[in-house]
């Protein structure tokens, strides 16, 4: 590597470091709201959906993942779930947890679902059973403006550290992995 590009390329992390950490608390990546249904104000659903996010929030961040559902017995009941990212911290979780839930429920007033995703959490609510399907309906895209000079070899390396890091998530008790390939 080149000292211009290795100095660029410090300087790109740097930037996006103090991108990343000041956006914390400002907007969310991404979200939906998912259901077609609304409900109304005061109904069970709502009182359901309010006590299963102060679940949440209470129940995540100590291993940063929670699921849950009030209300079977009512036939209303909201089903949900909140994740926070591998190495975030147990107060940064509670802070992103806590936060994505309300905005949710502003971006999504009386929608019957929704989904959040922020850097360092997301939050999902539902009003039917989700727990333990992937979700292939909800789905954004972000992506480096840079262009790369090989995209065959680089490509190739990208489909090779995804498949390892898969491996190594998949024996993490945080579900979790992280990795890097250098460029040739
Ligand atoms: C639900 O509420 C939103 C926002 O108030 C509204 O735009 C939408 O038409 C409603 N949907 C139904 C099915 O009532
Ligand atoms: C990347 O390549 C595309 C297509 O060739 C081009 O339009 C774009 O300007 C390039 N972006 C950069 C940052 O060089």
């Amino acid at each position: 590597m080149s000292s211009s590009k290795l100095i660029s390329t410090i300087l790109f992390s740097v930037t996006l470091s103090l991108i990343l950490q000041s956006s914390f608390g400002a907007d969310p990546l991404f979200h939906f709201c998912s259901n077609s249904e609304n409900f109304t104000a005061k109904s069970p659903y709502e009182t359901n959906l309010k006590a299963l996010i102060n679940s949440l929030i209470y129940k995540t961040p100590s291993t940063g993942f929670g699921i849950g559902s009030v209300g079977q017995y009512q036939n209303q009941p909201a089903y949900g779930l909140a994740l926070c990212r591998g190495d975030v911290s147990t107060s940064e979780c509670k802070t992103c947890v806590s936060e994505a839930s309300k905005e949710i429920q502003n971006r999504c007033e009386y929608n019957k679902g929704a989904i959040i995703w922020y850097d360092y959490c997301m939050f999902k609510y539902l009003d039917t059973d989700f727990f333990g399907k992937i979700d292939n309906r909800n789905k954004f895209y972000m992506w480096n403006l840079n262009n790369v000079s090989d995209p065959a070899t680089f490509n190739y390396n990208t489909k090779e550290l995804l498949s390892q890091l898969a491996e190594k998530a998949s024996v993490n008790t945080k579900l979790y992995a992280t990795g890097e390939e250098e460029e040739e």
